[in-house]
């Protein structure tokens, strides 16, 4: 057994200026800590409301001392602040599997932040799709910790590399929206290791992310922002973080527990009606209220919007914060000490240094160009995953007559709902996309079959839906009729996913009855999946093709008829297995999700996603890692060989610790894009291990024809698993095999290793 502590892919660029370097605080900093009073002190540590209301979360200047205000902004998929660029949703930039692709993303999106005046990004979010039915699911990346890593590290080092604070989040095992401000993420230390902590360690190690932000939910009966082991002796002691951790929004429970465990910002700071950015017109009507002293307003609130409150409402969301007043007592009664303030101003102060808001030395950015747009298409169509495509169906060849299809094949599908929602100021809709790309004869025929099945938002009017008796509800008997006539149909479906509420697997409405009518009746029909992940199929045998489009952002249409025409190669690879039904998935009992009286049993360990459906050897409708190409790719001469074991040294040197090398060549007739996907399978481990491994990967294109040798790296960490006996990373002696394929299930190359 080889103790290693050598993290992967590390890559000691330090993105910062100097601030970091050895741990040093600019003597500035020091100078202004000694003159802060306590009250300052105080207003540096919890959030405020931002008078330009832009701002998700704002912590006010100290003019005295000339330190300037720091602006935090959502979210992932776009500035939230203002009209801006919408992107496709997180898990189609994961299909791509393109960390060039997650680094230009990142440097973007930096640059719309700054552009709307804000300093830090609350994004991007990375959190281990655990279970399908997560409702953020499109916000986060993957079900494996590998692929999650790498774009992680890339779309942080683009934020960053733009001048803008990244966050990483959310810290820690966030992965289901069912009772998330208190449910207990019940987990063993070699799960969080292997599966939970490698993307947010990757950020810290890699990139220096400046912030990370801690969770609402309890990881073993502790919450994460009173989570000492997670906030200050992993994040902190081992990683060597040295950023500023900030709560999710109303996520601190308490004052003395956060403060000692780590936690050094809590946001917002204020209760929900006074945090206006989109506060609704109840908390609004509130806010006009006087302050009753036999009522003051707080009470007022809680009782008049129980009614109105989501099914896991959060506990503190009228509460004021806990790093004001009962953090002022705390001192005042000496129950905590002064310095441990002074230590969270000093990590905040230091992050707003690195990132020159003392020097107002910060890019200006740019916001909503047709560049950023180009981008936000380009994502899309990296992203779109062809699932199915008999006798291919697809590309189309422009001239058809298309009956297009869908209870909102006229409306883009921009993103979910929550706080990663974006406003753009233009999207294009399937039928838009499709009518401009059309080739002379081609027709398009639009009907929506089925009522509007919905478009989730967390900021929902609490007012409810007034039914319009009078508007003739659009029948399936229409789509059919539409279908008959036309050479292709093409059906475009959603589901209804937000933040705050989980996702059902089945698609929302009539619209599998929908799929099922208009494909007994079309000469061929292909499905167009608008999705938060991974959704059930009953009708996937009765379909010629099926696109995973994901979230794609205000570009969809424009992207979706790239690819149906084959303008772009659907070059997407499925970052989550989509299983044939529920129970199939790893976490399938209520004690594993949603948990019971609070307690999510995280009972499966590390055999998340693939790794589940292999060791229990489920065939999945569609693997881990699949995605058709228009083309055809062969692979060849596979190698592989052992470097060196470099000593493991601090966990900053790169440890190479095998290099493969494979050839592939597109084949086809035409050009393609492919994504080598390399696994790694300890074959005799005295420990359960997953049978394969996601271990590297290269997204491609190739010419028809072209050919290409690659040379991919894996790390020490690749190779070890965590010993929680020993507490330490551990690569055992014995045969190993590494497996090369286009999916976790299209192995095309095998090679024998001995370590
Ligand atoms: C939300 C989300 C978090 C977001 C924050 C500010 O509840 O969990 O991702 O950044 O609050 O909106």
């Amino acid at each position: 057994m080889t103790p290693t502590s050598t993290p992967d892919d590390t890559d000691d660029t330090d993105v910062a200026d100097d601030s970091h370097d050895e741990g040093s605080t600019p003597a500035r900093i020091e100078t202004l800590l000694e003159e802060l009073t306590l009250e300052e002190k105080l207003s540096l540590v919890r959030g405020a409301y931002d008078p330009a209301g832009n701002a998700t979360g704002y912590v006010p200047p100290v003019e005295r001392l000339d330190i300037p205000s720091l602006s935090l902004v959502d979210g992932p998929m776009g500035i939230r602040a203002v009209p801006s660029t919408a992107f496709p949703a997180s898990i189609s930039l994961a299909a791509s599997w393109d960390t060039d692709l997650a680094a230009e993303f990142g440097e973007t999106i930096a640059a719309e932040a700054r552009a709307a005046d804000q300093d830090a990004l609350l994004a991007p979010g990375f959190n281990i799709v655990r279970v399908p039915q997560c409702g953020r699911a499109f916000e986060y990346y993957s079900e494996d910790p590998y692929l999650t890593s790498r774009l992680a590290v890339a779309a942080v080092e683009g934020i960053q590399a733009g001048g803008v604070m990244a966050t990483a989040k959310h810290y820690l095992a966030n992965n289901q929206e069912a009772d998330r401000h208190h449910v207990s993420a019940e987990v063993s230390e070699r799960a969080l290791r292997e599966i939970y902590l490698p993307a947010f360690e990757a950020a810290v190690r890699e990139t220096e992310v400046s912030s990370v932000m801690a969770s609402y939910n309890r990881i073993n009966g502790t919450y994460a922002t009173a989570h000492r082991w997670l906030l200050t002796e992993v994040l902190r002691e081992e990683w060597g973080f040295e950023g500023f951790v900030v709560s999710d929004w109303w996520a601190t429970n308490e004052c003395a527990g956060p403060a000692e465990a780590g936690l050094d910002l809590d946001m917002p700071g204020m209760p929900l009606y006074e945090w206006q950015e989109h506060g609704s017109a109840l908390f609004d009507a509130i806010d006009a209220l006087p302050d009753a002293p036999w009522m003051p307003k707080r009470e007022l609130a809680e009782v008049v919007t129980r009614p109105w409150q989501p099914p896991n409402p959060n506990p503190n969301v009228l509460k004021d914060s806990f790093f004001g007043e009962p953090l002022r007592e705390a001192i005042d009664e000496g129950r905590l000490e002064e310095s441990l303030l002074e230590e969270k101003i000093r990590r905040l102060l230091r992050e707003m240094a690195r990132f020159g808001l003392f020097d107002g030395d910060q890019p200006a950015g740019e916001l909503d160009t047709p560049a950023h747009h180009d981008l936000a298409r380009r994502i899309a169509e990296r992203g779109t995953v062809l699932l199915r495509n008999e006798n291919e169906t697809l590309p189309l060849a422009g001239d058809e007559r298309i009956a297009l299809i869908g209870p909102h094949a006229d409306e883009p599908k921009v993103g979910g709902g929550g706080s990663s929602e974006v406003d753009p100021t233009r999207a294009t809709s399937p039928f838009d996309g499709l009518s401009d790309r059309l080739d002379a004869g081609g027709s398009i025929t639009l009907a929506h079959g089925l009522p509007p099945v919905g478009d989730a938002s967390m900021h929902d009017s609490l007012l409810p839906e007034i039914p319009t008796p009078w508007v003739e509800e659009p029948r399936i008997e229409e789509a059919m009729a539409a279908a008959r006539d036309a050479d292709v149909a093409v059906v475009v479906v959603r589901d209804l996913a937000t933040e705050g509420d989980d996702r059902d697997l089945a698609l929302p409405g009539a619209q599998d009855e929908l799929i099922a009518a208009v494909s007994a009746v079309a000469e061929r029909t292909v499905v167009v999946l608008n999705t938060a992940g991974a959704v059930e199929m009953p009708w996937f045998e009765s379909v010629d093709a099926v696109l995973e489009t994901w979230y794609p952002g205000q570009e969809d249409g424009h992207a979706l008829a790239s690819v149906l025409f084959g303008d772009a190669d659907p070059s997407g690879r499925l970052p989550v297995t989509v299983g044939a039904r529920a129970a199939d998935y790893p976490a399938s009992s209520e004690a594993q999700y949603p948990g019971i009286g609070g307690r999510a049993e995280y009972s499966e360990g590390v055999f998340v996603g693939y790794r589940h459906f292999d060791e229990a050897e489920i065939e999945p409708l569609f693997p881990f890692g699949h995605g058709l190409s228009y083309t055809e790719f062969a692979y060849r001469d596979l190698s592989v060989s052992l470097e060196e074991t470099g000593d493991s040294s601090d966990g900053d040197e790169p440890t190479a610790l095998a290099t493969v090398e494979v050839t592939v060549e597109n084949v086809g007739e035409r050009p393609g894009r492919e994504v080598v996907q390399v696994y790694l399978r300890d074959v005799e481990s005295s420990v359960p291990r997953p049978p394969k491994e996601l271990a590297a990967f290269e997204a491609l294109s190739l010419e028809a024809g072209e050919s290409r040798t690659l040379s991919l790296s894996l790390t020490e960490r690749a190779f070890a698993f965590f010993d929680e006996d020993d507490g330490e990373w551990v690569v055992e002696d014995g045969a190993f095999e590494v497996l090369v394929g286009r999916s976790s299930r299209d192995v095309r190359e095998r090679a024998s290793l001995e370590y």
